[in-house]
């Protein structure tokens, strides 16, 4: 709505570069499904983000994980993240459900209160490079 969870995935992305990760960043509500699912099934690892609304993910991110649960994937590592307002219960549903799909979800979730300040932008980043440190493990 406002930004904030794109700034978090453009800070993760960083530590993700600073690992020497390549990556890619969808925007789910403007991308055809298939097409961010093409790219789920080759990459090693995905980080899905979602902020927090009426208690849980957006639809285009709920429907993500619906697909990604059917696909059974296997060996690939997945987290969440996202930015909240009060309740905040979107970046664990997200890691939940990527558990419950088969994938490995090593770091828990970061989230983030309204728009990330910087230091929660270094957190984010450092988050990232955890991430990135797994998938090269
Ligand atoms: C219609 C609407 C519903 C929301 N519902 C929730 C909610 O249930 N729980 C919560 O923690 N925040 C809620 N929020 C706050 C957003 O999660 C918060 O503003 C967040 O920073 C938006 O992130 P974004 O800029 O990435 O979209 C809601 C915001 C709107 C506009």
């Amino acid at each position: 709505m406002y930004n904030a969870t794109r700034t978090m995935a453009e800070a993760i992305a960083s530590g993700l570069e600073k690992q020497g990760v390549r990556y890619k960043i969808f925007n789910a509500a403007v991308t055809d499904p298939n097409d961010v699912i093409t790219e789920v099934f080759k990459a090693k690892g995905v980080l899905i983000g979602s902020c927090t609304v009426n208690n849980t993910v957006l639809r285009p991110t709920a429907g993500l994980l619906e697909v990604i649960k059917s696909l059974r994937f296997r060996g690939k590592l997945g987290a969440g993240f996202g930015s909240y307002g009060w309740s905040g219960e979107s970046p664990k549903v997200i890691s939940d459900s990527l558990e419950k799909a088969g994938l490995k979800v090593p770091l828990e979730p970061v989230k983030v209160k309204y728009r990330p300040s910087g230091e929660e932008l270094a957190e984010c980043t450092a988050f990232g490079e955890s991430f990135a440190k797994t998938i090269k493990e």
